[in-house]
C-alpha cells in the first residue's frame, strides 16, 4: 500500500502495557503494540489469544485493568466508546452487531457519532444522511436491499452492512473483528477489495482475521498474540516463518 509523506510519522493507536483480567484469566497480559497509520494492520493468533478483548479495551467497550491507549499521541485509556468513536476510530464486531427487525437503510440510520437522545432524533432520516447511506451501501453492494429486514440478510450479507454502517462514521482508522468469519468466498473477495480500495483512500485497518490467506495478502503489518502476549510482529512474509507463531499456531 502507497505509505505518502504525509502519512510518515504520523502515530497511530498504539498500547503500552495493556493488561485485562477475567478472574484469573489474563486475557490480555501487558501488550504493547503499535499500528501502523495509513496501513493495513492485521492482528492474528490461536482462539482464545485475547484478540477480541485487545479490541473491546481499545474502543472502550470494557475497561483495561492496566496500560495506556493512545491515539495519535492522546490518551484515550478508559474513554467512553462514543468519545473514541469520535476521535476517528470505528469498528466492526466478531458476531454481526445489527438490528434484525429494521431495514438495511434503517440500520444504516442509527446513528453511530450521536450521544444523546435529541441529536439522535434530530439526525437519523435527514436528506444527507440517506444520500450517505445509499453511497455507502452501493459501495458495499447492499443498495438493492435497502427496504429488507436486516434478519432476512445472510450472514456475509449482514457483515457488509455493519461495514457500510461503520463507514458512515467517516472513521480514519477501522477495526474490523474477523470480517471474513463465516462469510462465503464471493463476498470474502468483495471485503477484501474494499479495504484495499479504502486504504488506498487513506483509511487505517487493524483486521483481527482467521483466513490466513487473506491476512498474508491483504496487510502490510502483521502483529500475532499468544495468551494475551505479543509474540511477534513485521511484514506478513517474515511473521509467517517466525518460529515463535508456528510453535503457537501448530504447538510444535
Ligand atoms: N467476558 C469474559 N468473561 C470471562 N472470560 C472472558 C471474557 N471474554 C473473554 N474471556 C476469556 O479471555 C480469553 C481471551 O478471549 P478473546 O479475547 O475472546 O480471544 P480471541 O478473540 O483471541 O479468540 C479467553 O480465555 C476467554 O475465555
Ligand atoms: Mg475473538
Amino acid at each position: 500500500m502507497t505509505f505518502t509523506d504525509s502519512q510518515a510519522g504520523v502515530r497511530s493507536l498504539e498500547t503500552v502495557q495493556l493488561t485485562k483480567r477475567f478472574g484469573g484469566v489474563t486475557a490480555v497480559d501487558a501488550a504493547t503494540v503499535t499500528f501502523q497509520h495509513g496501513k493495513v494492520n492485521a492482528l492474528i493468533g490461536p482462539n482464545g489469544s485475547g484478540k477480541t478483548t485487545f479490541f473491546n479495551c481499545v474502543t472502550g467497550m470494557i475497561k483495561p485493568d492496566a496500560g495506556q491507549v493512545t491515539y495519535r499521541g492522546n490518551d484515550i485509556t478508559r474513554q467512553p466508546s462514543h468519545r473514541i468513536a469520535r476521535a476517528g476510530i470505528g469498528r466492526s464486531f466478531q458476531l454481526c452487531r445489527i438490528f434484525p427487525r429494521m431495514t438495511v437503510l434503517e440500520n444504516m440510520l442509527v446513528p453511530v457519532r450521536a450521544t444523546t437522545l435529541r441529536a439522535q432524533l434530530a439526525r437519523s432520516g435527514s436528506r444527507d444522511d440517506i444520500d450517505r447511506a445509499r453511497e455507502w451501501m452501493t459501495r458495499v453492494g447492499i443498495e438493492h436491499l435497502e427496504s429488507t429486514e436486516a434478519r432476512n440478510l445472510s450472514y456475509g450479507q449482514q457483515k457488509l452492512l455493519e461495514l457500510a454502517g461503520v463507514l458512515m462514521a467517516d472513521p480514519e482508522t477501522i477495526m474490523l473483528d474477523e470480517p471474513a468469519g463465516g462469510v462465503n468466498p464471493a463476498l470474502i473477495g468483495r471485503i477484501s477489495t474494499l479495504v484495499r480500495q479504502l486504504n488506498r483512500e487513506g483509511k487505517t485497518f487493524l483486521i483481527v482475521e482467521h483466513n490466513m490467506d487473506l491476512v498474508m495478502s491483504l496487510s502490510d503489518h502483521v502483529i500475532v498474540f499468544d495468551r494475551g502476549r505479543l509474540i511477534a510482529e513485521g511484514p506478513p512474509a517474515v511473521v509467517k516463518t517466525d518460529r515463535k507463531v508456528l510453535e503457537a499456531y501448530l504447538g510444535v
